[in-house]
């Protein structure tokens, strides 16, 4: 998730040798972003063509792991790391990063039809997030699914609507999910459907 650290171990040999060069690569353009060399002393870690890594690595000279701080989307990709030493071996590593989820928005829809006066009983609700991606947005009536809707793209918004009538006892929520994480809220029927507030002030007329 982002702002977490990601630590990349080495998953076939542990303690490195003096005769081993260890290079870790980022990209399929095979950046290289930190190298160890203990034979020449060399020690080091890079930002990156572009600074996407500055501050942000942690290289173990003991390990020759390498961790990534407070991660982003832009650090998401395949790393891969090199060890030549007697022989050459390599290692890939695929980290996927996802955004924090805001908490959905639920909002009564007074310009929806089964709003209007015609239809006394009924309360149109919508439920909104914005900027995600990768997320699936879904209302639940207790613990059963009543729609969804999903989004593959990254930034843009979202939004699901639900009618309920106004006597309705049942708990509903909406949901909003990634592979990692959700985020939920709870439809309060009492405090969201009252009277359609907005309509009133569209009345207004102005006079000199
Ligand atoms: C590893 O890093 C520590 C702390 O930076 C340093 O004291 C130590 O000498 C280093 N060891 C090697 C083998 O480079
Ligand atoms: C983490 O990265 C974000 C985005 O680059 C930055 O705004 C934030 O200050 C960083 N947080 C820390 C604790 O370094
Ligand atoms: C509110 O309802 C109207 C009429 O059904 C619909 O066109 C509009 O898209 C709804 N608004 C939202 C934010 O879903
Ligand atoms: C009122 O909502 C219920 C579901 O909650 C729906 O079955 C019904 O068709 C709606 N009535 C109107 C007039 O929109
Ligand atoms: C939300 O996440 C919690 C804990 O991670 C999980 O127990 C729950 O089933 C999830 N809910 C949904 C609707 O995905």
């Amino acid at each position: 998730m982002e702002g977490d650290s990601v630590a990349l171990n080495f998953l076939l040999l542990t303690a490195i040798r003096d005769d081993e060069d260890i290079l870790w690569k980022f990209g399929t353009e095979k950046t290289l972003i930190a190298k160890i060399s203990r034979e020449a002393k060399i020690f080091f870690t890079y930002d990156g063509p572009d600074g996407r890594f500055r501050d942000r690595l942690k290289l173990d000279n003991q390990t020759g792991s390498l961790t990534i701080t407070n991660i982003t989307t832009q650090h998401a990709g395949r790393y891969e790391v090199q060890r030549s030493g007697s022989k050459l071996t390599s290692e890939l590593f695929s980290i996927s990063v996802y955004a924090r989820l805001p908490v959905p928005v639920i909002r009564r829809n007074c310009s929806s039809s089964s709003s209007s006066s015609s239809s006394q009983q009924n309360c149109s609700l919508v439920c909104s997030v914005v900027n995600v991606g990768h997320v699936t947005l879904s209302w639940y009536k207790g613990n059963s699914l009543l729609s969804s809707i999903s989004v593959s793209d990254l930034s843009i918004s979202l939004s699901l609507p639900l009618d309920v009538e106004y006597q309705d006892k049942n708990s509903y929520s909406c949901v909003i999910n990634n592979p990692i994480s959700n985020q939920t809220q709870h439809l309060d029927i009492t405090q969201l459907c009252h009277t359609c507030s907005g309509t009133a002030a569209l009345t207004y007329v102005f006079s000199y």
